[in-house]
């Protein structure tokens, strides 16, 4: 054996490791770095800031590849909450990414108020053809919050142009989450967001979520979800003629603990909202997308909502940009030789050509790929791997009743 090769071989393994120890003690302290200059000027979402840095310190993020998350210090992190939600096929996914590209170089914004371009159009024309049948116009933000917002307003003010002036109520679920801004936040009954501002906020008729969760002993999510829309029933006939629209988040609420019920009470739901005169607003804000099986939950119901709201994954988790989907007789409604009587509601960013782009890749992505598919075998797997936890939800379950 050549003992001087091997010597040198050593040696240069020894440089290696002290090169990366060095490399990796560079990005610790660079991350740190950003850590202590974000907490100079920075005021986090949903957070209470004096928990930084102690008990919890950020984390510095340096890149997204798929469901992986890169720390600066090069730690890895599963991406599992899918960044808020947003994110559907992985981070820095190409085709989006490209998409977004190309379009900046050709129009990144125009005022959407008397002006137009392709991707907005061509975006409206997809989300119609996919979302639920009936839907027939489409209306732009860049929020989930806005997107609700535009959905309450809308509902209201079609109302007060139908000479219905008295329709100024909204029920909402118990439990439900419908964003932050003070209308979407009224409609929520999450205490610990909405207590604080509830003096400041609209005050919906709240009805109890048809959660299966809160089956009673015997019942099945079904039956559980009759008797729920039995009570919303009686809310909506103890107010007549008052109630605008009825809110809320279909299959799934979301922030409220992913508390699932049975599509019956949606199609419930559609009938009251109907034999009470009533619009029906779905947000699919959380759930759209793929996210319960179908494209949006309302599918599974077979429902049209009379408006839809989407937003997280509707740009593939790249931009913000929200829609709210109308029908042709809530729009029509609006339609007036008075200014007063159309829907005045704006935002500078309404209908941003780069979020169209990365929505309409998102779309693509659904239509040439087999996205749904794909999604329910790994539900199944996740089903099968957790059967053997089954007894723990038992558990969970008497104890909450206990
Ligand atoms: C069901 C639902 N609606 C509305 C919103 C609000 O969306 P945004 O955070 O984009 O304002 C959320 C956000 O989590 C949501 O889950």
């Amino acid at each position: 054996m050549d003992m001087g090769a091997s010597g040198r071989d050593h040696g240069r393994m020894e440089t290696r490791d002290n090169v990366a120890a060095m490399l990796a003690e560079a990005r610790r302290a660079e991350g740190d770095q950003l850590r202590s200059r974000d907490l100079g000027v920075l005021w986090h979402p949903c957070t209470q800031m004096a928990e930084h840095p102690d008990p919890l310190p950020l984390v510095p993020i340096r890149r997204g590849r798929g469901a992986w998350l890169e720390g600066m210090d090069g730690r890895q992190y599963l991406d599992a909450v899918s960044s808020w939600w947003t994110n559907l096929f992985g981070h820095a996914e190409p085709r989006i990414a490209a998409a977004i590209a190309a379009q900046a170089r050709e129009l990144e914004h125009v005022i959407f108020a008397g002006f137009t371009h392709e991707p907005a159009v061509r975006l409206a024309e997809s989300l119609l053809r996919l979302a639920p049948p009936g839907l027939a116009r489409v209306f732009y933000a860049d929020n989930g919050s806005a997107a609700i917002e535009i959905a309450l307003k809308m509902s209201f003010h079609s109302f007060l142009n139908r000479g219905q002036p008295g329709r100024t109520r909204f029920i909402a679920l118990s439990n439900g989450y419908h964003g932050e801004t003070l209308g979407a936040l009224s409609m929520g009954d999450i205490p610990l967001y909405r207590r604080t501002y509830a003096p400041l906020l609209l005050t919906p008729l709240f009805a109890p979520s048809p959660d299966a969760y809160e089956a009673l002993p015997g019942e099945s999510a079904h039956e559980c979800a009759l008797r729920r829309a039995d009570e919303l029933e009686a809310i909506f006939a103890a107010h007549e003629g008052e109630v605008c629209a009825l809110v809320l988040e279909p299959l799934v609420q979301c922030a409220g603990g992913m508390r699932m019920h049975d599509p019956a009470y949606l199609r419930r739901a559609r009938e009251i909202c109907d034999a009470h005169g009533a619009h029906l607003i779905a947000d699919e804000i959380a759930v759209g997308f793929g996210r319960t099986g179908t494209l949006f939950a309302c599918e599974q119901a077979g429902i049209t909502p009379d408006l839809l709201c989407l937003s997280k994954g509707l740009t593939g988790g790249f931009l913000p940009l929200s829609a709210v989907l109308a029908t042709a007789a809530i729009y029509d409604a609006f339609l007036d030789d008075s200014r007063e009587r159309a829907f005045l509601h704006s935002h500078s960013y309404t209908g941003n050509p780069l979020g169209c782009a990365a929505a309409l890749a998102s779309l693509r992505i659904f239509e040439t790929e087999p996205v749904l598919e794909r999604n329910r075998v790994t539900a199944g797997r996740m089903r099968s791997s957790l059967a053997r936890f089954q007894s723990i939800h038992m558990l969970r379950r008497s104890g909450k009743r206990g």
